[in-house]
């Protein structure tokens, strides 16, 4: 076999979505060098439709990192959101309660400005690379072996491996099942989201609860809505027409004020997966697993980018004092200190999750103490403090 083109650099990261590229801005920032594989085409990940909402941190980090001020530009600031059930809809004051807001702004734009912001300062990122293998994370020699667009096969001699390869992970499955621990929920229900051209029907996201299942009314511009609504996993995106979707979406959201969606052709519709995972520990030798690689949550809390980026904090500064001093001490705590608010972040997104979805067999009793667990929050500061701080994003640990 021909020798393997060999390329050297301190971090070597797979994944190029926007954890990886994210470590890679921030180390770079650092004067630290990285090289990003990815398996996708940037199309294929720019045309990937995900999840639209920052927390107040996140905002921060993309914009004082200097990747792109196009997220206060274009993004749109939400100061709360509304919790609709028995067809009233409760307002939850962010700034009123936390002094905070989110942003939406959807995950492909985080995607394309942080490429722009690679390439702009001249990141080596890699796309569309294939026979992707890691070596030598136990001993002192890591390696990452691939083969370019180009044909080449590559390998890439560094000091750390970042798994940030999402949830289908390859590098997670390289730590042994002895020492890897794999938490795993899984819900009895999926969500059907929809791209539809319409205007917003609200300004702000509505989270509703209703006897029919769970509905979530988002946006994406003033032309391009973005909406779900509790399904069965096995419900099949052609077997629902434009109209039975409205009739499910208007259904979820009526009520005595009268409240309507406004309607438009639907341009995309999916069935998502709904679960919750954690792998312990985050680490193994010397690869440091962050975003999706190590944990899944629930949509329905908007936390999956948000924690991602979290990874990337952390990760960040603790390679920044790995490469200052040759303290190795908060690259040992890296999965201890990222786990805490990953812990967090699955409590509140099953919170979020059994608050407002129909579980499949609930009796009576069951959907009544529900709607009082709605009712005791709403009218309660305390709890809608709880909620605001959840939603908007924890203090920094
Ligand atoms: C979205 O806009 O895609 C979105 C927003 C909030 C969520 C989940 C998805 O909780």
């Amino acid at each position: 076999m021909a020798q393997r083109e060999l390329l050297k650099t301190q971090v070597g990261i797979v994944g190029a979505g926007p954890a990886g590229l994210m470590l890679s801005h921030l180390l770079a920032q650092s004067g630290i060098d990285s090289i990003v594989i990815e398996k996708r085409s940037r199309r294929e990940i720019e045309e990937t439709i995900r999840a639209g909402i920052l927390e107040h941190g996140s905002v921060k980090m993309l914009v004082e990192s200097g990747v792109s001020n196009r997220v206060i530009d274009e993004g749109y600031e939400h100061e709360g959101i509304e919790l609709r059930f028995n067809g009233e809809g409760h307002r939850i004051d962010f700034r009123d309660l936390v002094g905070e807001s989110v942003w939406l702004y959807p995950q492909t734009e985080v995607f394309k400005d942080l490429a722009a912001a690679r390439d702009r300062d001249g990141g080596d990122v890699r796309y569309s690379v294939s026979e992707t293998g890691v070596t030598g994370i136990t001993g002192d020699d890591p390696r990452i072996q691939f083969t370019g667009e180009d044909g080449v096969e590559y390998e890439i001699d560094c000091d750390f491996v970042i798994g940030a390869d999402g949830s289908r992970s390859m590098c997670r499955k390289l730590i042994p099942e002895g020492t890897r621990a794999d938490n795993f929920r899984e819900y009895p229900f999926a969500w059907f989201g929809i791209l539809a051209e319409a205007p917003m029907s609200a300004p702000e996201l509505i989270y509703a609860r209703s006897e029919r299942g769970f509905a979530l009314i988002s946006q994406r511009t003033e032309t391009v809505q973005r909406m779900y609504f509790q399904c069965d996993p096995t419900e099949k995106p052609e077997d629902w027409s434009e109209a039975r979707i409205w009739d499910e979406l208007q259904a979820r959201v009526a009520g005595p004020d009268g409240f309507e969606l406004k309607e438009g052709p639907v341009t995309d519709k999916i069935v998502l997966p709904f679960r919750s995972y954690v792998c312990e520990p985050m680490r193994y030798g010397k690869m440091f697993l962050a975003g999706d690689a190590a944990h899944t949550v629930p949509p329905t809390g908007a936390k999956g980018l948000n924690l991602a980026l979290n990874d990337m904090r952390v990760l960040h500064t603790a390679l920044t004092e790995f490469y200052a001093n040759g303290s190795e001490k908060l690259l040992d705590g890296y999965s201890e200190r990222a786990l805490g608010r990953v812990w967090k972040s699955q409590h509140f997104s099953y919170m979020m999750t059994t608050l407002l979805h129909n579980m499949p067999q609930a009796s009576a009793f069951d959907s009544r103490r529900q709607l009082a667990e709605l009712e005791t929050l709403v009218s309660s500061r305390a709890g809608q403090t709880y909620l605001a701080e959840g939603y908007t994003g924890w203090p920094n640990a």
